[in-house]
């Protein structure tokens, strides 16, 4: 399948199977089917709450002799509770046993907000650390002892802007792999895109089909949902494939990774073969044109009275 090549060598599969949001129930049947048919890449996070099952679908395909482990690229997450340094190292354990792996292949910083170990969530301002008490570049230093050590290959981050990644290039030994965004024809990131690209960071676009099913107090009244956009619908009908197809093969003609979610078998195999599908030039400005500054996952869930995040500078 079509890879970025890392600095050093290491190709990294351009779709992979995203698994936020999908149930315990079904995401074990979803990884291993995906592995069958020939996905190599998984992206998963503890917060999503199902990665003790996303290990058992990737033993199931080990053990069927479908692929070796050094075939399948597998992403997971540093929660926002494990920022301090003495946190980083066990949660990423935590995560290798759930996943039943000795090793990631990328561990990104989920978000650039950090708050009392132990919780999901915070409730109250006083949750939060403040960014002085626990640093980013000490979070970011522990994680690259983590890759010293052998437990991880490559580290990144998710959800950074601009400033955020400038600094932590500024103050790091080993330089973020990846920045993890939401990106799709909506919401194009056009600036921290170019950022990206002159300083190395490959863009991984998640919630590339404008993550339809995000939980409702992510839903708000107005927002055009991405997959039914008349020009995505438009190009999808002239080339007799489906919207997500179309948005699919978008992200990756852009230079991006892309991680679709699905547990639906007949998507899983759909999206799939969307990374292979050929867009005209003018099909990708007709979607380029589309850029309308739509954050679905918009950051204000963290925004608790009296805390130190907003979404507004989360983004600035
Ligand atoms: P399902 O898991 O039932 O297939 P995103 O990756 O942007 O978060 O979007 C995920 C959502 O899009 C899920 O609701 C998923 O449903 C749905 N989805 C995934 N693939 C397709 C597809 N090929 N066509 C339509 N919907 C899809």
């Amino acid at each position: 399948m079509n890879a970025h090549e890392l600095a050093n060598g290491d190709r990294m599969p351009l779709l992979g199977l995203g698994t936020w949001k999908s149930k315990p129930g079904r995401v074990r049947a979803a990884v291993a089917e995906a592995i069958r048919i020939g996905y190599r890449h998984v992206d998963c996070a503890p917060i999503y709450g199902n990665e003790a099952e996303v290990g058992v679908g990737l033993a199931l395909a080990f053990e069927r002799g479908e692929v070796e482990r050094d075939d399948v690229w597998v992403t997971s997450k540093l929660w926002s509770d494990s920022h301090a340094p003495e946190h980083v190292e066990p949660a990423l354990r935590r995560t290798l046993e759930d996943l039943r792996l000795d090793r990631l292949d990328l561990w990104l910083v989920h978000w650039p907000v950090a708050f009392r170990n132990g919780l999901r969530y915070p409730r109250r301002a006083e949750d939060f650390h403040a960014p002085d008490d626990v640093p980013l570049v000490e979070t970011w230093a522990a994680m690259e002892a983590c890759v010293e050590a052998g437990l991880c290959r490559h580290i990144g981050v998710s959800n950074f802007n601009v400033r955020r990644l400038a600094d932590l290039l500024a103050g790091c030994r080993i330089p973020p792999a990846v920045d993890q965004v939401e990106r799709h024809p909506y919401l194009q990131q056009r600036d921290l895109l170019e950022f990206c690209r002159e300083n190395g960071v490959f863009v991984t676009a998640y919630s590339p089909l404008g993550s339809p099913d995000r939980p409702a107090h992510l839903l708000a009244d107005g927002e055009p949902p991405l997959l039914e956009d008349p020009v995505v619908v438009e190009v999808a009908a002239d080339r007799r494939v489906t919207p997500a197809q179309i948005l699919i093969r978008w992200a990756v003609e852009r230079g991006t990774s892309v991680i679709p979610k699905s547990v639906n078998p007949g998507r899983i195999r759909q999206n799939l073969s969307a990374v292979d599908l050929e867009l005209e030039e003018e099909e990708l400005r007709r979607l380029d044109a589309l850029d309308r500054g739509q954050r679905y996952i918009d950051g204000t869930f963290w925004e608790i009275d009296g805390g130190p995040v907003t979404a507004a500078d989360l983004w600035a």
